[in-house]
């Protein structure tokens, strides 16, 4: 079983020619609402692939909760451990995607904001028992470092989005950052080849294992001294929103399912990159058999 502690959003995603500079209006095309928010799509992403799934997170007493916990549930994740906060909204994201499936997306938190150490030692059996439990940034740090301190199995943890002052959980298993993310946590510049990738990962503390994920140019995986490149799946992105939840969530079931990591990382490239051949958040994840048949045509 995965557990997944974090974030529910309903989002909101426009499509825009290009995406606006500061004080600049640019005109889209047609709104569209999907559910999303980093922790949702992980956990929708691990349990289209066939994993069982507990959730961890809050919702506001609004629509947008019931929205959220019908759609989650219903892709058979178990909500035992969501929770409803009187008197606030639930989280919402506004997304604008360009041609190129390039998204830049604005988060209200909203009952997200208020997950805590309580929520996680309420589900302190689920976060025991789970094979590997998956935390991402979109809620406080306080339910980041309680859910990892009760985790039984594999923490990993995605550090995004990337938020000032934000403090990653001191011991993780696995760190899943992308090149900004990586470059928020160890103070450089932003990383673009491989050697500066590579440097810029040896410097994080407190991780057994780094998996940067670099969009088109692929992924790269430390273990220790040694580093490995993978390429990227050639594709025809057409909305890149969730493909790094698809992905960590796709790690998820594969090292739940005692995979080695090398395998584990090739298997959610493949999940990940059909995802950003479709619109939106979840709608976009993957089943079990189509990343299968995507792998068989492969060379
Ligand atoms: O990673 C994509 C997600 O980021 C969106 O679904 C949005 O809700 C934001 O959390």
């Amino acid at each position: 079983m995965i557990a997944v502690v974090g974030s529910l959003n309903l989002d909101l995603v426009a499509p825009v020619p290009r995406h606006p500079v500061p004080g600049e209006t640019v005109l889209g095309g047609d709104i569209a609402q999907h559910p999303g928010g980093k922790g949702a799509n992980q956990a929708v992403a691990a349990a289209r692939l066939g994993a069982g799934v507990s959730f961890v997170g809050r919702v506001g007493d609004d629509d947008a909760g019931q929205v959220m916990t019908d759609a989650v549930g219903g892709q058979g994740v178990d909500i035992t451990h969501v929770r409803t906060t009187a008197g606030t909204a639930t989280g919402r994201a506004m997304i604008a995607v360009s041609p190129a499936g390039e998204n830049s997306i604005i988060v209200s938190p909203g009952a997200n904001s208020r997950l805590g150490a309580a929520d996680c030692e309420a589900a302190a059996d689920v976060l025991r028992r789970a094979a590997v439990t998956v935390l991402q940034q979109e809620v406080p740090d306080e339910a980041n470092h309680a859910a990892a301190r009760l985790a039984g199995g594999t923490v990993l943890y995605n550090p995004a989005p990337v938020t000032p002052g934000t403090t990653p959980p001191p011991y993780v298993d696995l760190l899943v950052p992308n090149r900004t993310e990586l470059a928020a946590l160890t103070g450089t510049d932003v990383p673009r080849t491989t050697d500066e990738v590579v440097t810029a990962a040896r410097r994080l503390r407190g991780a057994g294992a780094v998996v940067v994920t670099l969009g088109g140019d692929g992924v790269l995986l430390l273990e220790g001294t040694a580093h490995l490149h993978l390429p990227a799946f050639r594709v025809r992105p057409t909305d890149t929103t969730a493909a790094g939840d698809c992905f960590c969530g796709a790690l998820a079931v594969a090292l739940s399912e005692g995979r080695p990591l090398t395998e584990a990382v090739r298997w959610a490239s493949a999940a990940a990159a059909l995802s950003t051949t479709r619109a939106g958040a979840q709608s976009s994840l993957p089943a079990r058999d189509e990343v299968e048949e995507f792998l068989s045509r492969q060379k």
